[in-house]
């Protein structure tokens, strides 16, 4: 009986390892959906399913999506976004979110809801105060609600925090110096004191790439994981890479308030791969690499060793996000818009050079570009062209150390004309520009410069072009 039972073991160790070490433990990705042509939620489960990815950080708490996450065991953090914190400030309000937003999925085959963010970086300096006064209120509302519908002690209420809540003193720049910014830190304490009476995580995005292109003076291998010539010496600990140093200033922060055991979770943390000179494939490459090695080894940092809970920012590239931060904020994604990846990854942080497996059943539109005409004669409104085609479309693989920067002007041309003529879903009207543009079937893309083919019909959102959906459900229904 022994042996029988050694061997059950023993087949099951090699079950669990061979099935499970695809992936480092805790990881999960952030799905952000502000795109023109949004994947179907439901291949975009599949894609998490098919790399292994269990956990996923949402910005609301989109029907389409929940109802995709259904039935499979990936946890889920859903979110209240910033716009909705003051609502929540009223207990009604926030109860009426849970029961809508979160119990109403809590059934066999539901969604497995881990976390409910409360607002997102609530506290940027550049939200000018808007919401200081809201985020503490809404926070307690939202885990007293989740108390009071009996599933407070599996899903907790957490704020995903930017780094610039906690600082170390120029006087003193080593992480043990660790503070909360002067501004808020009574709020801090209070917020903390309150995640840790419910056992809730405190929830960070750690940014070594925003470190690096805020500061042209920034030490380069400081923001990677592969070393570096001067470390910074704190209390005679070395710290070889940002990412140790900002988790252990907050650890500092959180430490100095009376709380240095809450639980830490790093909310965001990514390398984007255009729109700048330092957002590229070999250094996103890097990082990752580097990140994945650090995770797999269960080291920590020097302060905090062990496990670490991170979620990638980003899942897939979003084409309308906001570019105030910065033109590489639309190429955040590990996948790029059409759910293909971009470089070469390995979530089990062996190290390997293998893709990430593609977005399956993704339809295209035509293979079909939008071109600057060659004979078009009167180019005296061909800059304003440009210009509308842009503020339509992400014209940012142009700029200065981005993909697309090595075009001749009319190659400009062409990418923002074919960039606004996807968008618009290739419709005629769209490839005009007053008899500047032209229709062609020959892919004009060069060297790193990829001019897309957007994705078609099935693939993105019913929000974004309801009429095309109807008339093909007619079509559909002519042909049966
Ligand atoms: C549930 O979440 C969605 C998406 O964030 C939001 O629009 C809706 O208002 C929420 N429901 C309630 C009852 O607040
Ligand atoms: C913040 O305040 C500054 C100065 O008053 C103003 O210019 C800016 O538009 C404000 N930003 C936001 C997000 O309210
Ligand atoms: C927040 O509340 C405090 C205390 O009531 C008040 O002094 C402050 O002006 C408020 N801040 C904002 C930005 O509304
Ligand atoms: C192409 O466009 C980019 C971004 O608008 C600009 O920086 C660059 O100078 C342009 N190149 C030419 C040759 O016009
Ligand atoms: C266009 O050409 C580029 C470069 O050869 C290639 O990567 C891309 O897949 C092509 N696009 C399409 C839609 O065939």
């Amino acid at each position: 009986m022994l042996k029988v039972g050694v061997l059950v073991v023993f087949v099951f160790v090699v079950y669990w390892v061979d099935h499970n070490i695809d992936v480092v433990e805790g990881l999960g990705v952030n799905w952000g959906t502000m795109a023109t042509h949004m994947l179907d939620p439901k291949i975009v489960v599949q894609m998490l399913k098919d790399n292994g990815i269990k956990k996923v950080k949402l910005f609301d708490a989109d029907k389409s999506t929940m109802n995709a996450l259904a039935g499979t065991d990936i946890e889920v953090m859903v979110a209240i976004p910033n716009d909705q914190l003051l609502a929540m400030t009223d207990y009604d309000r926030a109860k009426d979110w849970v029961r809508r937003n979160v119990t109403r999925y809590d059934f066999k085959n539901g969604v497995n809801i881990k976390y409910v963010a409360v607002g997102n970086e609530p506290f940027l300096i550049t939200y000018n105060n808007s919401f200081v006064n809201l985020t503490f209120p809404a926070l307690q509302n939202i885990q007293n609600a989740l108390n009071e519908a009996g599933v407070g002690d599996s899903i907790k209420a957490t704020v995903p925090l930017n780094a610039d809540v906690y600082f170390s003193p120029e006087s003193n720049p080593v992480p043990s110096a660790g503070r909360f910014r002067a501004d808020i830190a009574e709020l801090m304490t209070q917020i903390v004191q309150f995640m840790s009476k419910n056992q809730a995580p405190f929830t960070v995005n750690i940014y070594p790439f925003l470190s690096l292109y805020a500061n042209e003076h920034f030490p380069i291998d400081f923001a990677f994981f592969d070393g570096t010539p001067n470390p910074v010496i704190d209390n005679g600990v070395e710290y070889t890479n940002v990412f140790d140093a900002n988790f252990d200033t907050l650890h500092s922060a959180l430490k100095a308030v009376g709380y240095g055991d809450l639980a830490i979770l790093v909310g965001e943390v990514g390398w984007p791969t255009d729109g700048d000179k330092s957002a590229n494939l070999n250094n996103a490459y890097r990082f990752y690499r580097g990140l994945f090695a650090k995770l797999a080894s269960n080291k920590g940092t020097p302060l905090r060793p062990g496990y670490i809970e991170v979620y990638l920012f980003g899942l897939i590239d979003e084409d309308a996000k906001s570019i105030a931060p910065g033109n590489f904020e639309r190429h955040w994604g590990i996948f790029r818009y059409d759910g293909q990846p971009k470089f070469p990854m390995d979530i089990s942080g062996q190290g390997q050079d293998k893709h990430l497996i593609a977005a399956k059943n993704v339809q295209y539109l035509p293979k079909r570009w939008c071109m600057l005409n060659p004979k078009a004669k009167d180019l005296s409104k061909l800059a304003e062209s440009i210009d509308y085609a842009c503020t339509f479309s992400d014209c940012t693989a142009l700029g200065y150390g981005s993909s697309c920067n090595n075009l001749d002007a009319n190659g400009n041309a062409s990418y923002a004309f074919n960039m606004y003529y996807q968008v618009q879903n290739q419709l005629d009207v769209s490839c005009d520009f007053q008899g500047l543009a032209m229709v062609t079937d020959k892919n004009l893309s060069q060297g790193t410069c990829n001019f897309i083919i957007q994705t078609g019909i099935y693939s993105f959102s019913h929000k974004v072009l309801p009429e095309i959906v109807v008339l093909l459900s007619g079509f559909t229904l002519i042909l049966m």
